[in-house]
């Protein structure tokens, strides 16, 4: 049995806990993947476009997302900015559905 002044704390930090990628958020990352990401970087993660890392085979992917994150909003080389257009939790969410594409 937990003591009772005890559960407040537990229940905020549950609240402020960064939610872990869940089905909902991977389903939404993959929906963003396949509008905004798939047309070059493959549906499977396959790399379409020149010079696309191979999500797939896990390329680019041993940095931490809040690099990815950052090059995603500024974009890269021929990758276009996505700051503006999709926001911090949503690149997120597709940087957690990119991971499971290994
Ligand atoms: C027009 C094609 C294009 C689109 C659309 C695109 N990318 Fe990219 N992406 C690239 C290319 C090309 C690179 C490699 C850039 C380089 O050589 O550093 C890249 C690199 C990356 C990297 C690695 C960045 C790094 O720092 O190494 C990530 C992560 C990434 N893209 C995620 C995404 C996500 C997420 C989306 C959709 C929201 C997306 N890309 C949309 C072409 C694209």
């Amino acid at each position: 049995m937990m003591s009772k002044p005890l559960l407040p704390f537990v229940a905020l930090a549950i609240f402020l806990a960064p939610p872990a990628a869940s089905a909902a958020n991977l389903m939404r990352g993959q929906q963003i993947y396949q509008m905004h990401c798939a047309a070059c970087h493959g549906l499977r993660g396959e790399g379409i476009a020149p010079e696309a890392p191979k999500f797939r085979l896990g390329e680019r992917l041993e940095q931490p997302d809040m690099m990815l994150l950052q090059s995603v909003k500024t974009g890269k080389k021929t990758m276009p900015p996505f700051f503006g257009i999709l926001k911090d939790p949503e690149i997120l969410d597709v940087l957690g559905y990119v991971r499971t594409l290994r």
